[in-house]
């Protein structure tokens, strides 16, 4: 989704503006563009593809005083002209966002004589500024007045050649945060931009706006009303964001699942019992008289929380269901307020998720969770109780390590879910841990197939349709392998509960459709063996993620790989894996871009 990044420093910030862009590429983008305080003017470039692209096109621009920003397309093709910032007059802005009010601004703007020279929503926001300061003067309240006549969601940064050296942002429903140093102060759609600069962060709230200088930083609500906002050390450490040694920081972020597994779980420490308080001061309180749960969330987080309900059913006796949060949104429900309502979220700010997990709020259920990879983000701001998952920044756009992790949290809730309606005696509970202690090392050993996946993947070179099958807590993972396939090799992948096969999709199968199947050592394991055989059949060929100890043999057009050890419970978080591995192989064999998919964004941060 768009990224912003804005600076007021005591020297030449155009490499900062570039750099901060390039570290918000993974968020998704179709082109770019920087605009600078230039003597008596505004200087801009603009440029449609990389940012590698506008780092050629600014190369001899300089400025101490400046903002950028990538676009993904939403009002407007994607082509210069519509790309950001958009100058009206003396001032230049970027936006972040949608404004739903644009075509009536528009009309407006339009019968004032502003002539329009893109698609975009964005313009009338530099219309109307510029139509305000012929009232006010002043930028920064020009911008407070400006902002007030806005309906949507933003996150903006102005400049104005005729007020140099100050740059105005504001935000309500879109990500934006602040950079402060001693040489500069900076604004940016997230963290990873400015750490080239800076550690000190200060998070806005929906409804500020401030005024960044070299030397000053000023915050105050829509209305003027001054707002002290705290600074935040940034956790986040450089190298976290760099690409190292890997080809693709979706590959790096497969392999760093050990890691981030290990991080998420260090909160259980070297306990044989977790206790409610890990999601929060308030948590055994307000989870003592919950009779169900609602996990809300989209895409890949919405597959861990399909994952869950058969654990949160299974092992705590909890009803559970899981909606997708465009769709929950904007159906009636039944409201229970006993029921907790668990947000997940790999970036926090997902458009959809913060708008079910309001709704949820006005139909007067309070008790909420968030599961999220990012501290500050509104969703978890948002929710009474949390968890942070420690993957650290996921930049693939395929999401892989924050899946794991996610996965690692709700088990987490299983358990104390488990203990508080006393369904789990306290060796259950410590077999458990045990196990989850031990996912790290069983993760490597999952990762040590990647050769024998490779080979697999070549084999997908030509197909342009696969079938992933899984049964029970596995058919979530099906439905993520076959998210992970299309979104990133561009191949038609479906996925199916292996029972419903024979209800219509055996219909589809024949030498050219792959059908990869989820196949760990369970009570599921003979049921599967008799799906497969309808899918051998029929001439399909197998693909079989097995467990070293499931009875399943190799034979014409069935392949056969093993899981070092088969995980129980636990086994989707496994089993997840070489499907993440297949994607990713299928996708370089395929020449697609890996990290940044066609059409998509990281953080989807509009509806
Ligand atoms: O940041 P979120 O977890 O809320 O994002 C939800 C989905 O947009 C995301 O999981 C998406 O499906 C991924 N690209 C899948 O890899």
């Amino acid at each position: 989704m768009c990224g912003i990044v804005a600076a007021a420093a005591g020297k030449n910030i155009v490499p900062v503006l570039v750099e901060g862009l390039k570290k918000l590429e993974y968020r998704g983008y179709d082109s770019a563009g920087l605009a600078v305080i230039s003597g008596a003017s505004i200087e801009r470039v603009r440029s449609v593809g990389r940012v590698a692209e506008l780092e050629i096109g600014s190369a001899n621009t300089q400025s101490v005083t400046g903002i950028a920003h990538t676009r993904w397309a939403t009002h407007g093709v994607p082509s210069e002209r519509n790309a950001h910032p958009h100058v009206s007059g003396s001032i230049a802005v970027v936006h972040n966002g949608i404004i739903e009010n644009y075509e009536s601004l528009r009309r407006d703007l339009t019968a004032q004589g502003y002539v329009f020279t893109s698609d975009t929503d964005t313009e009338s926001i530099a219309h109307l500024l510029e139509a305000t300061l012929k009232r006010e003067p002043d930028l920064f309240k020009a911008v407070q007045i400006t902002c007030r006549q806005l309906v949507g969601a933003y996150a903006i940064a102005v400049i104005d050649h005729s007020q140099p050296g100050k740059v105005i942002v504001a935000r309500e429903g879109s990500p934006l945060l602040l950079g402060v140093s001693d040489t500069g102060n900076y604004a940016a759609s997230d963290a990873s931009a400015l750490l080239q600069v800076t550690r000190n962060m200060v998070y806005l709230e929906n409804g500020d706006i401030a005024e960044l200088t070299a030397t000053s930083v000023k915050i105050t609500r829509l209305d003027g009303t001054p707002v002290e906002r705290p600074v935040h050390v940034s956790q986040l450490s450089a190298a976290a964001v760099e690409l190292g040694n890997y080809q693709h920081y979706m590959q790096k972020e497969i392999f760093e699942q050990p890691e981030a597994l290990a991080n998420t779980l260090e909160i259980v420490g070297g306990s044989k019992s977790i206790q409610p308080g890990i999601f929060g001061a308030d948590a055994a309180n307000l989870m003592a008289d919950v009779d169900s749960i609602l996990i809300l969330a989209c895409g890949t987080s919405s597959h861990s929380g399909f994952t869950a309900r058969y654990w949160l059913e299974a092992i705590a006796g909890v009803t559970c269901n899981v909606e997708i949060a465009s769709e929950y949104r904007y159906r009636t429900s039944v409201a229970n307020p006993r029921q907790l309502i668990v947000a997940i979220s790999q970036s926090g700010e997902t458009a959809d998720t913060l708008a079910a997990l309001r709704h949820a709020k006005s139909l007067g259920q309070m008790k909420t969770l968030a599961i999220c990879n990012v501290p500050e983000s509104a969703i978890v701001r948002e929710c009474a109780l949390r968890f942070i998952t420690r993957a650290g920044p996921e930049i693939g756009v395929a999401s892989t390590k924050a899946f794991t992790t996610q996965l690692a949290a709700l088990f987490l809730l299983t358990l104390v879910m488990a203990k508080v309606k006393e369904r789990l005696t306290p060796g259950q509970e410590s077999v458990y841990i045990d196990q989850l202690r031990h996912l790290p090392v069983a993760v490597n050993k999952v990762l040590e197939l990647e050769s024998d996946i490779e080979v697999w993947a070549k084999r997908f070179a030509d197909k342009h349709h696969a079938l992933f099958l899984g049964r029970g807590r596995h058919y979530p993972i099906a439905m993520e392998g076959a998210l992970k396939l299309k979104e990133i090799s561009y191949i038609h992948a479906e996925a199916y509960p292996a029972g419903e096969l024979k209800h219509g999709p055996l219909a589809l199968v024949d030498a050219d459709m792959p059908v990869i199947s989820i196949a760990p050592n369970d009570q599921l394991l003979d049921k599967l063996k008799s799906n497969l055989k309808e899918v051998q059949a029929r001439g399909g060929e197998l693909y079989v993620f097995a467990d070293a100890d499931s009875e399943m043999a190799e034979s014409e057009g069935v392949h056969v790989l093993r899981l070092p050890e088969h995980y129980g419970e636990l086994s989707p978080i496994l089993h997840v894996i070489p499907l993440q591995l297949l994607s990713y192989h299928v996708a370089l064999v395929k020449g697609t871009d890996v990290d940044k998919p066609r059409n998509l964004a990281k953080s989807v941060t509009v509806e």
